[in-house]
């Protein structure tokens, strides 16, 4: 019989200790349930947390989009004053317009300062040749404006081109013919003078001579030959009859820096006339 309670009671502890590690293993379930629904709530608020956060972004953003729409609105009005003010921005810019044409004015007083340049520099030249002036300015000879006295004659350097003949017929006009060159000192103040009046060395004037008549017989514009002894060719066989540029050949001489030149009496040159100076003195 002792057996029996005393198994009972060993069952009854062993049922104990069972039923303790099972309360134990309930509490531990329990605890860790608790720990899960802590954890899982921890998560709920922090994603509601998060949620309501992002809600105020929101709130914010469309609170600041509406701030923006309402600018906008407010501009627009602004916006169209501006274009019932477009009526009055015409008249500035046509101030605007009127300003130019006043800075206009000064630019045309400026050819005037140009003009004095030109004058300035027009009167550079005669001082320049100043040496050769005092050498060949006479008293006792009086020239037109725009001649050059010389030796008791009047030069005039053209400044337009035409042909020899035209270049002749010009000159007579003039009251003179083209140039006849007389002496190498005559060549030597002509030689001068274009030197100062050319801008290239392929700038040169008709001179009176031509052996347009008689191939190779040089006549001055006043019928007298010309003086063998007394000639400024660029060459020695200069001019040379070459008909190349013209069948006629070279029968017109014209004058450069240094020399004589045959060329076509067709082409065009400037040209030098002469004719006698006033005479002052007797
Ligand atoms: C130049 O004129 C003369 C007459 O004055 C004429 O005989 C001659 O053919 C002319 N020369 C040229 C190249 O026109
Ligand atoms: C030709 O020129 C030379 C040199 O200037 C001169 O001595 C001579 O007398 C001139 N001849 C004629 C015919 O004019």
């Amino acid at each position: 019989m002792m057996n029996r309670p005393q198994k009972y009671i060993e069952g009854e502890a062993l049922h104990f200790q069972r039923e303790k590690s099972n309360n134990a293993l309930k509490l531990r379930v329990a605890v860790l349930v608790v720990c899960v629904l802590l954890v899982s709530a921890l998560v709920v608020i922090y994603l509601l947390f998060e949620l309501l956060t992002t809600r105020e972004m929101l709130r914010n953003l469309e609170l600041k989009q509406g701030t923006v729409q309402t600018n906008v609105a407010e501009r627009v009005p602004e916006i169209t004053p501006c274009s019932t003010v477009q009526p009055t921005c015409p008249e500035p810019e046509v101030k605007i317009i009127t300003e130019p044409c006043n800075t206009i004015p000064t630019t045309t007083l400026q050819p005037t300062e140009i003009n004095m340049l030109t004058q300035s520099y027009s009167t550079i030249p005669p001082t320049t040749p100043q040496p050769l002036d005092i050498t060949t300015d006479d008293p006792c000879y009086k020239c037109e404006d725009g001649w050059k006295q010389h030796g008791g004659k009047c030069y005039f350097f053209s400044t337009s081109k035409s042909s020899w003949n035209e270049s002749s017929t010009e000159c007579i006009t003039k009251g003179g013919d083209l140039v006849k060159i007389d002496s190498s000192e005559e060549q030597s103040f002509l030689r001068i003078a274009i030197q100062q009046k050319i801008k290239s060395y392929d700038d040169l004037f008709w001179i009176g001579l031509t052996d347009s008549a008689v191939e190779g017989r040089w006549l001055w514009v006043d019928g007298s030959p010309l003086n063998e002894s007394l000639t400024f060719w660029f060459f020695h066989d200069e001019p040379d009859d070459w008909t190349g540029e013209d069948p006629d050949g070279k029968d017109c001489a014209r004058m450069g820096p240094m020399y004589w030149f045959g060329i076509s009496c067709k082409v065009t040159h400037r040209s030098i006339c002469e004719k006698p100076a006033v005479a002052l003195c007797d």
